[in-house]
């Protein structure tokens, strides 16, 4: 009789699991130590059935964003990144400002920064006509970040999936979350630790300045007043500084740009963490990881500095990581028909 009751409950699970997967791929019925009871997790094959054609369709408009400005792959990049760090990775910082959402664009490190909307819009576009309100604008997102990498000669890895799209904003995390340029190792540090992500995160992370370019603002201070004394900061190598006092004035020029790594800009490899071992990081939160007094982001810059391979693949771990920061899933959040307004 107890045999009879315990089949008939498994079979009642197997079919409820079979039912709730279709119509929410990625979703997960368990019973034991790793899945006790329902969660909705990420999922490499989440729109293996619904949308089986979605990364085919980032990366075809991907190439020809790419063909046309080879730096869009570096603001794609940089795109997830800001986004997970804000309320997860939920497509936030897509939303404009309407009457209830006080837009991210807005906040210190994106305003004038950050870049790329117009080929989340395409993809979202062509995704729509492919699969109507199916793929969500932080999975784009993600898609993007890992095609831009790829694109660009980096790793590749197998992406989780099934993020959902925020119905909020927030402009004041935005300004408190992301870390600023000027940051010392230790703020580096306490920033992602606050999102859960350790040492190893922050300098295999860090490795995407490997290409894209920063704004003479964002480093200027180095050049001309580091310390609040008038001088340049002493980690900078002479020929270096000299080279970037030609293209950042003391006064004026904050949006002239030059490379984060000025030795292979377009090329996602290793060469940012060697210059850095040069003193030709251009930006303060990249020399301090060598420079700084943490001694295990310092040995960091030194192993990936000399061995490209261990660097991408503890970048795609961390990429993956960072991806996975408070998605929404499930019944939460949304599909946002168009990734600039919720629905
Ligand atoms: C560790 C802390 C970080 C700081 C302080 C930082 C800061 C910055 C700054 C100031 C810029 C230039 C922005 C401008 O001038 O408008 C920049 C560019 C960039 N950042 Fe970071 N970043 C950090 C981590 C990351 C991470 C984790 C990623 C991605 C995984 C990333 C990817 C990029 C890319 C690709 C660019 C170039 C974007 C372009 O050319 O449009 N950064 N970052």
């Amino acid at each position: 009789m107890h045999f009879i009751k315990v089949t008939l409950l498994a079979m009642i699970a197997f079919f409820l699991s079979v039912k709730l997967s279709l119509a929410h791929p990625g979703f997960h019925f368990g019973w034991g130590d790793h899945h006790r009871g329902i969660s909705f997790g990420l999922s490499p094959q989440f729109y293996q059935f619904s949308c089986p054609q979605a990364n085919d369709i980032v990366m075809s408009v991907l190439e020809k964003a790419i063909a046309k400005d080879m730096r869009i792959a570096a603001s794609l990049l940089r795109l997830h990144f800001h986004d997970c760090f804000v309320q997860g990775c939920d497509a936030s910082i897509l939303l404009e400002d309407s009457a209830r959402i006080v837009s991210e664009k807005n906040s210190g490190p994106n305003k004038n920064s950050v870049r790329g909307f117009e080929v989340i819009d395409k993809i979202k576009s062509k995704l729509e006509e492919a699969c109507p309100q199916t793929v969500s604008c932080a999975d784009i997102l993600a898609l993007a970040a890992r095609g831009s990498t790829v694109l660009s000669g980096g790793p590749n890895w197998e992406l989780p999936l099934g993020r959902r799209d925020s119905k909020t904003a927030s402009l004041s995390d935005s300004n408190k979350n992301i870390p600023p340029p000027n940051a010392t190792i230790e703020n580096l540090v306490t920033f992602f630790k606050r999102q859960g992500l350790d040492e190893v995160d922050l300098v295999a992370l860090s490795g995407a300045h490997t290409i894209g370019v920063a704004r003479c603002v964002t480093f200027k201070q180095r050049l001309y007043n580091q310390k609040g004394n008038n001088q340049p900061d002493e980690n900078l190598e002479k020929s270096f500084y000299f080279d970037l006092k030609t293209m950042c004035p003391k006064s004026g020029g904050d949006n002239f740009i030059s490379p984060l790594d000025f030795g292979s800009p377009r090329m996602f490899d290793n060469t940012y963490f060697k210059l850095i071992l040069r003193g030709k990081g251009l930006l303060n939160s990249d020399e301090v990881l060598l420079m700084g007094n943490v001694k295990e982001t310092r040995e960091l810059v030194k192993k990936y500095a000399q061995d490209e391979s261990l660097f991408f693949e503890q970048f795609a771990m961390s990429m993956i990581k960072m991806g996975n920061l408070r998605p929404l899933t499930g019944f939460n959040g949304e599909v946002r028909k168009n990734c600039r307004r919720v629905n």
